[in-house]
C-alpha cells in the first residue's frame, strides 16, 4: 500500500521520466511552506546540474505534464526551480474516506516482512523493576508494536537476567539463613517441595543483602562464586531452587509489566543460552579466534580503523566462569537456531554501547550469523531529575519502577479530584482511570525525546493538559469520542467525506494522511519520536478545525455526516497511534 507521498512520487518520477530524467528525481516530500504549498518536489534543482540545463525550464517541463493529472488541485513552480503541488480537494475526500472504511486505515504494511527479535526488558531475576527498567520496556514496546503493526514478524523477548553472579549470591544467601533446607543437602535425593521455600518479598530483600555482604566479606563472595559454578554445572538441589525463585520472580515481573502494557512473546533468559556455550567456545578456539590470557579466554574485536580503543571480550575467566558478553553472544546463536531473524534489535541503555559492540564484532568474527542478518543495539540515555543526573528518590536511592508509577498516578489523580467532569465518577474508578493518566504521562514524556537522548523527569510538564504530553492527547481521543457518542444518542448518521471546506479541515486530513510515512521512518530509524510528533499534529489540526465548526448543530446533513466521519477517523487514527505506543485511553477525563 503506498502512502499518498509515495504515490504522488510515483506521479512525479513518471512525469520526469517522460520528459526524458531520471526517474529517481521526481522524490515528492510535504512541504516545508505550507502557506505556499502541500507537496514540493527539489528534483528539477539536481537534475539542472545532471543535464547542464536551467532549472526552471525543467521544471516547468514536468509541470506540464502534472497538470492533467487529476491527483492534483494545483501544480506551479518557482524559481530556482522548485515544483509545487495541492492535491484536490476531491482526492483528499476521496483518501480520507478510503483511510476510514479500511481496517488498517490504508496504513502501510511491508511488502518482504521481517523476522525480527527485539531484546528489551532485561530485568533481573529477584530485583525487582526500577527506573532503570523503564525506558527499555516503553521504547522496546512500542518499537515491537510499530513493526508487527507494519506487518513484520516480531519476537519480543525478555532475555531475563537468570544465570549470572546474583543467582549464586541469592542462593548463599539463603543458604546462610536456612541451612536445613533439603536444597542445601547434597545427599538428598527425594523430591523438592512445591511449595517455594520464600515469598517474593523475601526474595527481593535476599539479593540486595547478599549484593551488599560479597562487597565486604570475601569469604562470602567466595561462597557465592562457588555456588554460581554449581548452580551452571547442574548441582540438583540448586537448579530446584533457581526454578523457584525464577517462578515466583516472573509472576511478580508479569504484573508489574502488564501495569505498563508491556508484553513479551518470550519469556527466555541467559540461562537459556547455556546449552549453546560449550560449543560456542569450542568453535571460537578451532576458528583461533580465542585464546587464554592472564588464564582468561578472551577474543580481540579492535579493527585497525577504531577511533577508541576497543577491548578483547573476555569469553571465560582464570576460575571457567562464564560472563555477560559469553551469554550475549551464545543468545545470538539460540536465536538463529530457533528464529532465523533478518534483524535482532538491543534496547539497552546507552552505557551498554561497548559491551554490544565486543558482542557484535565477536559473532561476527566467528561467523556465528550470517552476513545478512542485521545486529542492532538501539541505545538510549537515562532519565534524569532536575539536577541533571540519574534520577534518585529522596534519599538519593535508586526509585522502584511501581513507585514511580505509584507518583505520578496519585498526582494525576489529584488532578482529575479537582475536574468537574469527573465529579459523579467513583473513587475506585478514577483511581483506575488516573493510572491510565499516569502512565501515559510518563511514557509521552519518554517516547517523545530521541532515544538516543537524555531527558528529564518533570512530572508537571508531563501530566500538563497543554502541549506535548501524554495526558492532552488522551484528551483529545477522550472528547471526539463524546461527541461521536452525542452525534449517536442523537441519531445522527455518519456519511461520505465530502471535499474540505476549510482551511482547518484540509489541514487535519493533509495531516491524517500523512501518518504511513511517518510511521515508514519511524520504522527505520528506530525511533518512536516521529508517533509522538505527528500525534500532536494530529490533535492540534483536529483542535483547530472543532473550534471552527459547530459540528452536532449543522443544518447541512451531508455536511454533517461527513464531518463525523473525518472525527471518527481521526478518532480511529488517534487510538491506532496511542496502541502503537502501548498508551491507554481512559474513559473519561
Ligand atoms: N539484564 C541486563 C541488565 O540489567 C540487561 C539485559 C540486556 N540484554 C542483553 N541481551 N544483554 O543490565
Amino acid at each position: 500500500m503506498l502512502t499518498l507521498k509515495q504515490k504522488l512520487s510515483e506521479i512525479v518520477s513518471a512525469a520526469f521520466e517522460k520528459c526524458g530524467y531520471d526517474a529517481a528525481l521526481g522524490i515528492v516530500t510535504v512541504s516545508n511552506r505550507e502557506d505556499l504549498c502541500q507537496f514540493q518536489c527539489n528534483g528539477a534543482l539536481a537534475a539542472a546540474k545532471q543535464y547542464r540545463k536551467n532549472p526552471i525550464a525543467i521544471a516547468g517541463e514536468v509541470c506540464a505534464l502534472l497538470e492533467n493529472e487529476e491527483i492534483f488541485g494545483k501544480v506551479s513552480f518557482a524559481p530556482p526551480g522548485f515544483i509545487n503541488m495541492d492535491v484536490s480537494d476531491v482526492y483528499l475526500a476521496k483518501y480520507s474516506f478510503n483511510m476510514l472504511e479500511d481496517s488498517r486505515l490504508l496504513l502501510p504494511k511491508a511488502e518482504n516482512p521481517s523476522t525480527i527479535v527485539i531484546d528489551y526488558g532485561g530485568p533481573n531475576v529477584a530485583k525487582p523493576l526500577h527506573i532503570g527498567h523503564l525506558r527499555t520496556a516503553i521504547i522496546g514496546e512500542a518499537l515491537k508494536r510499530l513493526a508487527k503493526y507494519l506487518g513484520h514478524n516480531v519476537i519480543g523477548d525478555v532475555h531475563l537476567g537468570d544465570w549470572g553472579l546474583q543467582m549464586g549470591l541469592i542462593i548463599a544467601g539463603l543458604e546462610d539463613k536456612c541451612p536445613d533446607l533439603c536444597y542445601f543437602d547434597e545427599n538428598y535425593t527425594g523430591e523438592y517441595p512445591s511449595d517455594a521455600p520464600v515469598t517474593i518479598d523475601e526474595l527481593n530483600t535476599l539479593y540486595p543483602a547478599a549484593s551488599a555482604r560479597s562487597k565486604e566479606d570475601e569469604e562470602f563472595k567466595k561462597v557465592a562464586q562457588k555456588a554460581t559454578y554449581d548452580l551452571q554445572n547442574g548441582r540438583r538441589g540448586y537448579v530446584a531452587l533457581w526454578k523457584k525463585f525464577l517462578e515466583i520472580s516472573v509472576s511478580d515481573l508479569k504484573k508489574s509489566y502488564a501495569k505498563l502494557n508491556v508484553e513479551f512473546d518470550k519469556w527466555l533468559g541467559e540461562s537459556d543460552s547455556a546449552p549453546y556455550v560449550d560449543d560456542m567456545i569450542a568453535s571460537l578456539k578451532e576458528q583461533g579466534l580465542a585464546y587464554l590470557s592472564d588464564g582468561a579466554l578472551i577474543v580481540d574485536v579492535a579493527l585497525e580503523d577504531d577511533k577508541e580503543e576497543i577491548p578483547p571480550i573476555i569469553i571465560s575467566k582464570s576460575d571457567g566462569s562464564q560472563l555477560y558478553g559469553t551469554t550475549d553472544i551464545a543468545t545470538i546463536i539460540q536465536r538463529v537456531r530457533d528464529f532465523n531473524p533478518n534483524e535482532i534489535w538491543y534496547v539497552v541503555d546507552n552505557r551498554q554501547a561497548l559491551h554490544f559492540k565486543q558482542v557484535f564484532r565477536a559473532t561476527r568474527r566467528a561467523k556465528f550469523v550470517g552476513d545478512d542478518v542485521k545486529l542492532y543495539h538501539i541505545g538510549f540515555g537515562t532519565m534524569n531529575g532536575k539536577d541533571g543526573k540519574p534520577y534518585k528518590t529522596r534519599d538519593g536511592g535508586v526509585m522502584r519502577l511501581s513507585d514511580l508509577i505509584e507518583t505520578v498516578s496519585s498526582a494525576a489523580f489529584a488532578k482529575m479530584n479537582e475536574s468537574e467532569v469527573m465529579r459523579d465518577i467513583s473513587d475506585e474508578e478514577k483511581k483506575l482511570e488516573a493510572e491510565k493518566v499516569g502512565i501515559a504521562a510518563l511514557k509521552f514524556g519518554d517516547l517523545i525525546n530521541q532515544p538516543a537522548k537524555d531527558y528529564v523527569f518533570d512530572m508537571d510538564r508531563f501530566l500538563a493538559s497543554e502541549g506535548k504530553t501524554g495526558p492532552y492527547l488522551q484528551y483529545c481521543v477522550v472528547r471526539i469520542s463524546s461527541v461521536l457518542n452525542k452525534a449517536n444518542e442523537q441519531g445522527l448518521e455518519v456519511g461520505e467525506i465530502l471535499p474540505p471546506s476549510s482551511l482547518s479541515e484540509r489541514a487535519l486530513i493533509l495531516k491524517l494522511a500523512s501518518v504511513g510515512d511517518v510511521l515508514n521512518r519511524a520504522f527505520d530509524e528506530k525511533a518512536p519520536t516521529g508517533i509522538c510528533e505527528i500525534l500532536f499534529d494530529i490533535a492540534g489540526a483536529f483542535n483547530r478545525f472543532y473550534h471552527e465548526n459547530k459540528i452536532l448543530t449543522e443544518e447541512d446533513t451531508a455536511r454533517r455526516a461527513s464531518w463525523l466521519s473525518l472525527l471518527k477517523l481521526t478518532h480511529k487514527m488517534m487510538s491506532t497511534l496511542l496502541d502503537i505506543l502501548a498508551i491507554d485511553i481512559p474513559d473519561h477525563m
